[in-house]
């Protein structure tokens, strides 16, 4: 595939950076992942606040202005065929002389890295076949600053690990007794007919597939609400859903080793999943 690399584009296998840039010795950067459906990108004017903003809240300046990152997303969707691809963002505090926790000296160029992969056919695309997945709980063991969307991504790593090594799909994370979000998903539950997930604040990441779901209630009169979701809460869920721009809306039919309801998908997942594929054509 082709990859995107400080102003040139050239095959991902032939990109070099250096052992000196701080997102390799301090994971000192911020990424995206922005879905592409048929060569468009999809919410694109939403990832690329959220993009500005995570630079923004650490201090990094734009490498690129708002205005001229379609172009270069466009190309690089071109360049990899278009089609259906998950494309990845990520900048960097960029290369210094020395190992320094400081930030480096102004004018330090940041590294800009994109790259597009295929991707497979989420399960909103087939409500009615989709089986669900199942999920464990975890401690949050991440920072108090959850809402940059930081390529820091240890404790992540580390609990979706723990879910795979379960034979899970997913890690749902609890804190002081609270359900925040997956290890790379937000969180919903359905209680009574009533969609909830937990408000964006600075312990999750503000999904954007997140804010469509809620835009799609909305739209439908589906009830929902933003509130904090107990631990409580969630092992007595009618519904447990995850959302992520890769794999759209998800419902989790175990949790820890317990069914969900009957195990199924449940039928508020199943409308607004189809209201879900209905709004991306
Ligand atoms: N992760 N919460 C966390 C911790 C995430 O890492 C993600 C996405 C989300 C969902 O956000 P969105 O709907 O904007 O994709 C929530 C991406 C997909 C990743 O790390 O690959």
């Amino acid at each position: 595939s082709i990859a995107y690399l400080n102003g040139e584009f050239l095959p991902l296998a032939e990109a070099r950076i250096s052992p000196m840039d701080r997102g390799f010795l301090f994971a000192d950067g911020i990424y995206e992942v922005i879905p592409v459906y048929g060569g468009t990108p999809f919410r694109l004017d939403e990832h690329l606040t959220r993009l500005e903003r995570s630079l923004a809240e650490i201090q990094l300046a734009a490498p690129l202005a708002r205005a001229d990152w379609p172009a270069l997303i466009d190309t690089l969707i071109r360049k990899n065929g278009g089609g259906n691809l998950s494309l990845y963002l990520q900048i960097t505090r960029g290369t210094a002389a020395v190992r320094d926790h400081a930030f480096p000296p102004p004018g330090t160029p940041p590294t800009v890295f994109a790259m597009a992969s295929p991707m497979s056919a989420p399960a909103a695309d087939s409500p009615d076949t989709t089986a669900g997945v199942a999920a464990i709980t975890v401690p949050d063991i991440r920072w108090l600053r959850c809402d940059i969307k930081s390529v820091s991504l240890l404790p992540n790593i580390l609990m979706r690990q723990r879910a795979v090594s379960a034979g899970a799909t997913e890690a749902i994370m609890l804190r002081d007794g609270l359900a925040s979000e997956g290890a790379a998903s937000n969180l919903f539950i359905v209680h009574d007919g009533t969609v909830i997930t937990p408000p964006k604040d600075h312990l999750i990441l503000g999904g954007i597939t997140r804010d469509l779901v809620l835009e799609l209630c909305a739209a439908h009169n589906v009830p929902y609400r933003e509130a904090p979701v107990t631990e409580a809460n969630l092992r007595g869920a009618d519904e447990i859903w995850l959302t992520s721009s890769t794999r759209e809306m998800v419902p989790v039919v175990n949790l820890d080793g317990q069914a969900v309801s009957n195990a199924r998908p449940g039928p508020v997942w199943r409308r607004v999943a189809r209201l879900y594929v209905d709004f991306k054509r």
